[in-house]
């Protein structure tokens, strides 16, 4: 019988309870989308800066045979090893291509997001 007593006179808190849980359920249901999502954010400096600063010396005239920027001819050969290859390859060194580019600090996104920069703005039409 006492407990039946506190359960009664608890029964405002245990309401307003179940009112947060219900406050918090539509705040799971956007956590929850946030992780389905397969698209990663990029995050680094802007691409741009980091072609002109580093990329650009060897990629914008083909310095000992880099594929130039706007050579579509040039990049085909290399997009058809896909992005995760050339990726590996710009991060390690590739024959005359140095480690990263040069560009010591630069993150996997920073490189990836580089690569892309050039790739994209090589396009063969
Ligand atoms: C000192 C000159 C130099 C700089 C600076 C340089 N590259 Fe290169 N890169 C090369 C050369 C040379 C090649 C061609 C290597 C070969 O296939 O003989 C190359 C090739 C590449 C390739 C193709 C690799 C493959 O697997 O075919 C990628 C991707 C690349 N560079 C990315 C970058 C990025 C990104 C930067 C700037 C962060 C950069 N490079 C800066 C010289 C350079």
């Amino acid at each position: 019988m006492f407990f039946i007593r506190l359960l009664r006179s608890y029964r405002p808190l245990a309401l307003s309870f179940g009112v947060c849980l219900l406050a918090l359920l539509p705040a799971h249901g956007q956590a929850s989308e946030e992780t389905n999502t397969t698209a990663q954010p990029y995050s680094g400096r802007p691409v741009t800066q980091i072609y002109n600063t580093y990329c650009i010396a060897c990629h914008v005239n083909g310095v000992a045979g880099a594929p130039r920027i706007g050579h579509a001819e040039e990049w085909q050969p290399r997009i058809e090893k896909g992005i995760d290859t050339l990726l590996k390859n710009a991060t390690n060194g590739f024959k005359a291509m140095p480690p990263k580019g040069l560009c010591f600090d630069c993150s996997e996104d920073e490189l990836r997001g580089a690569i892309q920069y050039m790739i994209d703005n090589s396009p063969s039409n």
